[in-house]
């Protein structure tokens, strides 16, 4: 099958996407008890800005690294068992669940087409789940490991923690721990369950809950801009607009690990920002990923079990069997 459709027929279709809305939560604490509460959840440290200067590479001899769950079969567990538990009906009036993580490569393939992806595919009872699958690793070096523990040091210090008392430095950090937010919303037609991992939130007057997106990235200059705005923001943009997640703040940093300055964006400026350098358009995201939801619904079989693929050097969706014949292609989506 071919998706003969080019990103200006894609950026006159108009798809709907509500209000993600949030019905329920749930956390995964240190030794891994899962929790269907907000403990876990963080509060966003208003004066970030005093700490300009820190070196986010602080604490990295005890940092706890996140254990692989996800690519250990159907790893749904925590995500349905917290739907049950709050007695969500999951059958009745879902097309789609699945980890944020999974629609946002989705959606980033409209535009990004050099970084290679799968995820597990099955369809029970009528919904179909997309999996977490994660590709074969090369072996990370310390540098590697470093920054990425940068992200997870930037997140301890841009929220508050009653257990470090003031001046206390940064240490233990497990990246096991974690609050999860379960939004219910809409692609186009396609009615969707969502778990999304959320970094903390502001508190306000009234009550109701923003959430606060946190990023790391090197300072920026005249030759990486471009690049950063090009797929970087639109990354961050793709990742909080799905979740419905109102602010990011960018923690930016030099070579050496120092955190040099920091930046609130609105989610909602950010595609703004890169449409007006015509670099890509949200719109265009969403109905790319409309075409490729419609795609799998038509497609998966009830009870079987798929990998969709998207690798170079062709530039097509692929939906392999997953186990009787694992090489054969079931269907596959051309990109234009
Ligand atoms: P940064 O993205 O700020 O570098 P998230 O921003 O999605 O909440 O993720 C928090 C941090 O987890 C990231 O911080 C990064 O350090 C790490 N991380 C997330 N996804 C990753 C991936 N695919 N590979 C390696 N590290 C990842
Ligand atoms: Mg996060
Ligand atoms: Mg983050």
């Amino acid at each position: 099958m071919k998706l003969s459709k080019s990103v200006e027929t894609l950026s006159r279709k108009c798809i709907a996407f509500p209000e993600p809305c949030e019905i329920a939560c749930y956390n995964r604490v240190e030794g891994g008890e899962v929790f269907f509460d907000d403990r876990s959840l963080r509060l966003f440290k208003r004066h970030i800005t005093e700490d300009v200067g820190a070196d986010l590479n602080e604490g990295y001899d005890t940092f706890i690294p996140k254990k692989d769950i996800g690519s250990e079969g159907f790893g749904f567990g925590d995500l349905l068992a917290c739907s049950r538990d709050k007695n969500i009906p999951l059958q009745s009036w879902k097309h789609f669940i699945t980890f944020r993580n999974n629609l946002k490569k989705i959606l980033a393939t409209a535009y990004i087409r050099n970084e290679p992806w799968e995820m597990g595919v099955h369809k029970r009872n009528g919904v179909v789940y997309l999996d977490v699958h994660n590709l074969p690793e090369r072996p990370q070096s310390d540098l590697d490991r470093r920054r990425c523990y940068v992200g997870y040091c930037f997140e301890s210090l841009a929220t508050e923690d009653p257990r470090r008392a003031d001046g206390e430095g940064i240490h233990h950090v497990d990246a096991n721990v974690e609050f999860c937010s379960v939004i219910k919303t809409k692609l186009g037609a396609h009615r969707i369950l969502m778990g999304a991992e959320m970094d903390c939130c502001d508190s306000t007057n009234d009550g109701k809950r923003f959430y606060v997106e946190l990023k790391t990235s090197r300072e920026l200059n005249y030759h990486t801009e471009e690049r950063f705005e090009r797929k970087k923001m639109l990354k961050f943009w793709i990742q909080s607009f799905l979740a419905g997640v109102p602010y990011i703040v960018i923690g930016f940093r030099d070579d050496a690990g120092r955190l040099v300055r920091t930046e609130r964006i609105r989610t909602e400026d950010i595609s703004q920002r890169v449409e007006m350098k015509n670099y890509c358009q949200g719109g265009v995201c969403l109905a790319f990923a409309d075409e490729v939801l419609g795609w799998l619904s038509g497609t998966v079989k009830e009870d079987e079990d798929y990998i969709l693929k998207f690798a170079r050097p062709f530039n097509r969706l692929e939906l392999l069997q997953a186990q009787s014949c694992p090489d054969v292609i079931t269907s596959h989506l051309e990109l234009l």
